[in-house]
């Protein structure tokens, strides 16, 4: 190839790489379209990018182990990328492994072999160096100074993309904590362990949703929007609420308004997820075949997320304790939902829970132990003492 065609070979590369990266504003997603588009540039068999975590002294990256993403970390100072995040200067190895500065960690996470190695810095608007990028195994020869130079530029053009990314993520993660936390506040009085059945029954629909063939993002959404379904209950008097025993007529229909009162509170709201969980307040006590409350909806005329919400919130209900009853088994709740089929429930949800029930039972597991109590919970879900098998099931008055 002659100088001047590849030096339009080079401007058209660089010039796709921005565009390509530019669509894409969720830091993971980001940092993954940068890495197959530098190696494609750059002729590289492998590339990272790493970023710096000031708070811990770190670098990470994410790598793909088959399915999985898992994140990978070091200490700055360590490795070939440590060492660039810690001096600002680029390293360019022939042979990785004959280089004392090269660790062996990342090879063999991944069981790869590392031969030819070009690190550069990533440094941000300040010219502070916020990571690195790393391109290995050329895939003819070994990497050149112009390679060098190249990845310079692409580091640069990367970084404000990264930095906007990075922004962007700190912006939407205070968001979904304050709408997490506004759902806490609801349901503060109503049972002990709110968070947890918030967590779970929010993880449960993101998982019915992907299993029905929601995108990521929707499915995500879900799980967001999901834990204000009950809201409305801040407005229920402590007298209804916090009753132990069962609700005479009267306050259950004082008890069905937190729907309505829910909707009016997240009424008109800007946002996606508010708007979606407004959705979700009002019509999650609807049942499938039109009996349920506050409207008395039926099938398709209820909004899709509230029928995955109602079976995520009625199956953790049951498997939960409440002041009025006691934890059901696992296997009593799934009895349920598949009885209550068409009925209650929307069958291509039940169909979903059906499907999807390890992977429920694993998130439910997962958020257990994150709320320290999983030898509590699994002793109750495997045999449930004798006292609370004796309480009442609970919900006679319908
Ligand atoms: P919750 O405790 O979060 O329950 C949500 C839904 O799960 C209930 O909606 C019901 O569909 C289902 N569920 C929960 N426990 C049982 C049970 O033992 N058996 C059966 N078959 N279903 C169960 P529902 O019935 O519309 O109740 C809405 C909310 O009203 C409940 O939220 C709870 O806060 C309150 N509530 C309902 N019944 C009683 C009661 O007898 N006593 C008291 N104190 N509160 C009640
Ligand atoms: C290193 O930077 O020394 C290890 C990371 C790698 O193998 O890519
Ligand atoms: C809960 O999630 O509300 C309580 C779990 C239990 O101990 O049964
Ligand atoms: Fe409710």
């Amino acid at each position: 190839m002659g100088r001047r065609q590849e030096l339009e070979k080079k401007q058209s590369l660089l010039s796709r790489f921005g565009a390509s990266i530019a669509s894409e504003n969720r830091l993971e997603s980001l940092l993954s379209r940068i890495a197959q588009q530098v190696c494609q540039v750059l002729n590289a068999d492998r590339c990272s990018v790493f970023l710096m975590d000031q708070a811990k002294g770190e670098l990470w990256t994410t790598v793909a182990l088959g399915m999985e993403e898992k994140i990978f970390r070091m200490p700055l100072g360590q490795g070939v990328a440590g060492q660039v995040a810690k001096t600002g200067k680029s390293i360019n190895l022939k042979d990785a492994y004959k280089d004392p500065r090269f660790k062996e960690d990342l090879d063999r996470i991944i069981n790869y072999k590392t031969r030819s190695v070009l690190a550069v810095p990533l440094k941000n608007r300040e010219g502070k160096v916020s990571g690195v990028f790393e391109v290995v195994n050329k895939i003819r020869g070994m990497f050149t100074e112009e390679d060098e130079g190249l990845l310079s530029i692409l580091s640069t053009m990367a970084a404000s993309f990264i930095e906007n990314a990075t922004l962007y993520e700190e912006l939407r993660k205070s968001h979904l904590e304050t709408i997490y936390r506004m759902a806490l506040v609801a349901e503060f009085r109503d049972q002990k362990d709110t968070a947890k059945h918030l967590r779970r029954m929010s993880r449960f629909s993101e998982i019915l949703a992907l299993t029905m063939g929601f995108s990521h993002q929707e499915a995500e959404d879900l799980r967001y929007a999901a834990p204000l379904h009950d809201i409305g209950k801040v407005a229920i008097p402590d007298s209804i609420l916090r009753k132990p025993g069962q609700l005479t007529p009267e306050e259950y229909e004082e008890m069905k308004k937190h729907t309505i009162y829910g909707s009016k509170m997240l009424t008109n709201a800007e946002s996606k997820l508010l708007r979606i969980a407004s959705k979700i307040a009002v019509a999650h006590h609807e049942r499938y075949d039109g009996s349920g409350y506050p409207y008395g909806l039926k099938g398709e005329e209820i909004p899709l997320e509230a029928r995955i919400v109602s079976v995520a919130d009625v199956f953790d209900a049951l498997i939960s304790e409440r002041v009025y009853k006691g934890a059901w088994t696992l296997e009593d709740a799934k009895q349920y939902i598949k009885a209550h089929e068409r009925k209650l429930f929307d069958p291509q949800v039940v169909a979903a829970l059906l499907k999807s029930f390890d992977l429920l039972v694993i998130a439910m597991e997962e958020e257990n132990r994150r709320m320290g109590l999983e030898g509590e919970m699994s002793a109750v879900l495997v045999s449930p003492p004798q006292d609370r098998r004796n309480r009442s099931k609970g919900l006679d008055h319908k």
